[in-house]
């Protein structure tokens, strides 16, 4: 199984014993990085390994290797010989230091295990596989590369490389992982990947790497103990995405129904080599988020009725032919609370007024219609406005003073669906020449914040109000649903 490995990054040996208690029950092994101590901390090292009961990594990573020793090489030397009087367990060397009988001599002497790393702080080079390879020049070393993926297609890279590494019988042990947010997944995957650890830090502010994950985020959010080659995958593509609650929600529904399954963010920048990476990890389902609900439309076999009208997908997954389907449960994400909030089945000709003409304004238009309401727009750039209410067959008015009298007439139900009330638009009400006689039912579907400029005002005019954090809910238990074929709740 893939171990944790906790990254030791303080200035203190007291600070660094600090968090490794902190995280014991977390992970499996720790990281010391020297590099990153206090001089007047050295002495102290050939003991460290004596207080505490995890096997420790000693480090000394410099300057180019991304580390901040930048003093003499001999001197590294010096103190690596000396530190190595102590029980560590395995010692991380450089290329440069292959050679150095010395070190190389006393590691093996002392029985502690050698992790020969490089690292490329700016792509995945394209021989990855080949350079890991002439890194493995015994049975007992491990060969490490931590390679910073810049797009999609660098990622599809690296994950290619370190499936054909685990594979390969030239090679014995081996960590491969990805920086920064492209590489995030590697760092949950590292099993899958055959990668002997992955690195974690006590927190998200380390200096240990970039895209780090942290030891309690990895066992609370991604289930990583449980990740074995049968494991299913599920994710989510965006970008941004690491803002993204899913994970929380998918991940923690796994663990209530024991489902043997993860949901791992990917940044994406080409939903077309996401599809490839999905093809290489098997992954089975995956939320579709802010830009590409619309790209993903010809990268899949077969789309529903709720995708061909909103022209937009929030899912895919695959059949049980493997061929890729996309649906589209924000539409319903957004009904069902509304329909539970009023105590209906459906909305039986109701007069619904949407704010808004974008993507989101087209699922609820799309769903309210579906449900039996009737529908008219409101936007800001009226011919915008005019042509979604074409698509659908409903109408659409200027979203200013003039169209208060047809507000008035469709307002026993205002969906807001823009991003006004949203940072940095918090501070806006879309309908700020409107003015509540508190019979209107005002749903806004931002959730953060909980209660917008304009749920505030239609509150305090004797409203019923509804946010739109049980949308976020309910789009993510359909998903849910679609990807494992069980109820979330
Ligand atoms: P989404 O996919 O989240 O719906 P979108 O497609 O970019 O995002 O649509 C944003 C919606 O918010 C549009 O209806 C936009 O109005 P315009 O069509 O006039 O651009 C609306 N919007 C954005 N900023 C706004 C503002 N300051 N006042 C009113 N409407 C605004």
């Amino acid at each position: 199984m893939s171990e944790i490995c906790l990254v030791l990054t303080a200035a203190t040996v007291v600070e660094n014993l600090e968090i490794a208690k902190r995280n014991h029950s977390l992970i499996d092994i720790l990281e010391l990085r020297t590099d990153l101590l206090d001089e007047d901390q050295y002495q102290l090292l050939a003991d460290f390994p004596s207080l505490i009961d995890k096997p420790v990594i000693l480090t000394c990573r410099k300057v180019v290797d991304g580390g901040l020793w930048n003093k003499d090489e001999k001197q590294r030397r010096e103190y690596l010989l000396n530190w190595m009087e102590g029980d560590y367990s395995y010692i991380d060397l450089e290329m440069d230091l292959k050679n150095d009988s010395a070190v190389v001599e006393k590691a093996l002497s002392r029985g502690i295990t050698i992790i020969r790393s490089f690292h490329d702080f700016n792509t995945v080079p394209a021989d990855l596989y080949e350079k890991m390879i002439s890194f493995a020049d015994d049975q007992k070393t491990i060969v490490k590369g931590a390679v910073y993926p810049q797009t999609s297609e660098e990622l599809f890279r690296l994950i290619d490389t370190a499936l054909k590494l685990k594979k390969s019988d030239k090679i014995d042990s081996f960590i491969l992982l990805g920086m920064g947010e492209f590489g995030f997944p590697t760092r949950i995957l590292s099993e899958k990947l055959g990668s002997y650890l992955t690195f974690c830090s006590d927190s998200h502010e380390s200096r240990g790497a970039p895209g780090h994950c942290s030891a309690s985020d990895l066992n609370n959010i991604y289930n990583f103990r449980n990740i074995t080659s049968s494991t299913v995958i599920n994710s989510i593509i965006g970008n941004p995405v690491s803002q993204s609650k899913s994970p929380q929600i998918h991940n923690l529904g796994y663990k209530k129904k024991s489902i043997d399954a993860v949901y791992v963010p990917f940044l994406t920048d080409s939903p077309r080599w996401f599809m490839e990476i999905a093809r290489l990890l098997e992954i089975h389902g995956s939320s579709v988020t802010v830009p590409f609900k619309s790209e993903i439309i010809p990268l899949v076999d077969h789309i529903d009725k709720s995708v061909n009208q909103i022209g937009a997908s929030n899912t895919i997954y695959r059949d049980r032919h493997g061929r890729w389907l996309a649906t589209n449960t924000d539409a319903y994400g957004l009904i069902k609370p509304l329909l539970d909030f009023i105590g209906v089945k459906d909305l039986d000709s109701r007069k619904v007024a949407v704010i808004g003409a974008g993507g989101a304004a087209r699922a609820a238009v799309f769903a309210l219609l579906d449900m039996g309401a009737q529908v008219a727009i409101f936007n800001r750039t009226h011919p915008k406005g005019l042509e979604l209410a074409d698509l659908f067959s409903c109408r659409a008015y200027p979203l200013e003073e003039s169209s208060i009298e047809e507000l008035k007439e469709y307002s026993s139900i205002i969906v807001q669906t823009t991003n006004v009330g949203m940072a940095p638009l918090e501070h806006i009400d879309p309908l700020d020449f409107y003015s509540f006689s508190g019979d209107e039912l005002v749903y806004d579907i931002i959730y953060k914040p909980e209660e917008t400029l304009l749920m505030k005002k239609a509150a305090e005019a004797g409203c019923p109000v509804l946010g739109g954090f049980k949308m976020l809910e309910e789009q993510a238990y359909l998903q849910f649903k679609l990807f494992t074929g069980i109820d979330y709740n």
